[in-house]
């Protein structure tokens, strides 16, 4: 009886162990984000999972996430993830501000001040300062949060922060989709493709050439097809984003 069963239980557990020890795995070679220990509860927008967010809303709860890893590398001291991360809230800054109206303009400048001040506490590794630069954090994404926005965004241009800080928000933001995906949230996971929408249009302004434009142009419509996807099964959801991987790896081939 007991050998018949136990190697049952030995392909049951390579069927589910495998999966979630290749995940975590994955998670720890990526570079991104700080363990999610303690992750503070970012406010998701109250989006229908069938439904893709606004782009604002996608982006002030992106601003949250990346907020929340910024607080966890400052509890360890580790000044200088602090200010990769942070570059990832000025990134974030620039698209909210095409999507405020100019009557909430002063906000978005108000939120970039705040991120400048976070961004000198980490350059001086000062933790003080950068405790009180993200305390002072929350308030001034809360007044962008209820600004008016636009229908018909503003044209997306170059980066203030250059293009590494850009491509290490759009790899932060693929992973923030497949690990909500993998606790299946796919409100959430719908959530950050909104995201990478908006950060595409970036990449396409990065560069000009007819080839830079269609790869920045793929990106965007795979992670739009997730966005406004009414699947709400995780599984169905992964397959799109295997698309969407695809339009990294086409263009990463290309550039080297
Ligand atoms: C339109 C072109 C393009 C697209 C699309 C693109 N990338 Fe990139 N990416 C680049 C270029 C150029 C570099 C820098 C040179 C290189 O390493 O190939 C880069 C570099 C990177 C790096 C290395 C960053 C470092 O530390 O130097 C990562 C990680 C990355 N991309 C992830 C992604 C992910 C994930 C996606 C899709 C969600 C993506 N990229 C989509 C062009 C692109």
């Amino acid at each position: 009886m007991f050998y018949l069963v136990l190697p049952r239980i030995g392909r049951l557990l390579c069927w589910f162990l495998l999966p979630s020890i290749m995940l975590s795995v994955a998670l720890m070679l990526h570079a991104g984000p700080p363990p999610a220990t303690d992750l503070p509860a970012a406010g998701l927008p109250p989006v229908d999972s069938t439904k893709a967010a606004q782009p604002k809303a996608a982006l002030v709860f992106a601003f949250q996430t990346n907020l929340g890893y910024c607080r966890q590398w400052l509890a360890t001291n580790d000044f200088k993830s602090l200010g990769q991360s942070v570059t990832a809230l000025s990134v974030l800054t620039d698209a909210l501000g095409r999507n405020v109206a100019e009557s909430g303009q002063e906000k978005i400048t108000s939120l970039h001040h705040a991120v400048d001040e976070l961004v000198a506490a980490a350059k001086a590794a000062d933790a003080g300062r950068a405790q009180q630069a993200i305390d002072a954090l929350p308030k001034a994404i809360e007044a962008v949060e209820t600004a008016p926005g636009l229908d018909h965004p503003r044209p997306a241009t170059k980066t203030v922060a250059s293009f590494t800080p850009l491509m290490h928000l759009i790899d932060g933001t693929f992973t923030d989709a497949k690990a909500a995906l993998a606790t299946g949230d796919v409100t959430a996971a719908k959530t950050y493709a909104v995201v990478l929408v908006e950060l595409a249009q970036w990449l396409a302004a990065d560069r000009a050439g007819a080839v830079w434009q269609s790869q920045a142009g793929d990106l965007a419509a795979a992670a739009q097809d997730v966005a406004s996807s009414t699947a709400i099964d995780p599984k169905l959801l992964r397959t799109q984003f295997h698309d969407v991987y695809a339009c990294c790896a086409a263009c990463h081939q290309r550039q080297r």
